[in-house]
């Protein structure tokens, strides 16, 4: 296995066979991550596009230049450029493709595909584009033998989860899955080669009401609270 990562550091304390550390914004230094894998291992199976960044819960209007841009960078050009490079030696292995959207961001609104969340429009917005690419992909790729799985988080225990839930008073209480139990969610979906993996399952029901778009907006617009938070985040 090989991990890539910003932080050098943290892909060698992975415990990969592999250590690459690497921006995944950075398109060149993508590729060479892939040939450094066929290098050593002689092919590649699955691409794991977990790589993923968001800033604190904020207004687009309140963020400095640049902030939405580098969420939007990192988490949907980030994922285009880790599988990219891959594609070729993915169809010689018959291989997988994960991508990582989200149902659970920030903490008002929870879901990142579902709603545009409000503190974190850059954030939705990439997991939004990550579940059309991930789609778009597995309707060129399927006939070459690639498969996709496009896994949806809840709110996880990680650095992230908790950074992003901390302003919310029971947020911590909505941590509910570890990344342990995650990964190994993950790792059965790619298994049985489903393409969505709602984690946890039991958020699978939000799917029942996406559908109805921006008439969900309309209800959350009338929200009291929903007003509250937009005024806090827009402090910054
Ligand atoms: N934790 C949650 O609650 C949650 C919920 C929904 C979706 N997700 C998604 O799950 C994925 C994993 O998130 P996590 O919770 O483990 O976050 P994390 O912050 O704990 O870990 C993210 C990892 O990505 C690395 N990284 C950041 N920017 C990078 C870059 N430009 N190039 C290469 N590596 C980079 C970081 O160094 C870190 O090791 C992300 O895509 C995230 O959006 C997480």
């Amino acid at each position: 296995m090989c991990a890539v990562d910003i932080d050098e550091e943290a892909a060698q304390s992975s415990g990969a066979d592999l250590a690459i550390g690497a921006d995944v914004a950075d398109r060149e230094a993508m590729a060479a991550a892939v040939d450094r894998v066929l290098e050593r291992f002689g092919r590649l199976d699955v691409v794991f596009c977990t790589a993923g960044i968001t800033h604190l819960p904020a207004t687009v209007r309140s963020l400095k230049p640049g902030e939405a841009q580098r969420v939007i960078e990192v988490n949907l050009i980030g994922t285009l450029n880790t599988i990219e490079p891959a594609i070729e030696p993915l169809i010689a292995a018959r291989g997988h493709i994960v991508v990582v959207s989200s149902m659970g961001w920030p903490p008002n609104t929870e879901y990142g595909t579902l709603l545009p969340a409000v503190g974190g429009v850059a954030y939705s917005t990439s997991k939004t584009a990550v579940e059309m690419l991930g789609r778009g992909l597995r309707m060129e790729l399927s006939q070459y033998g690639v498969g996709v799985t496009i896994t949806y988080f809840g709110p996880i225990d990680t650095a992230m989860g908790r950074l992003t839930l901390s302003p919310a008073p029971k947020a911590k209480e909505r941590i509910t899955v570890g990344p342990e139990k995650a990964a190994v969610a993950v790792l059965r979906a790619v298994e049985r080669g489903k393409v969505r993996a709602i984690i946890p399952a039991r958020w699978n029901f939000l799917n029942i009401v996406r559908p109805l778009g921006v008439h969900l907006d309309n209800l959350l617009l009338r929200s009291k609270t929903q007003r509250e938070f937009i005024r806090t985040y827009d402090s910054g």
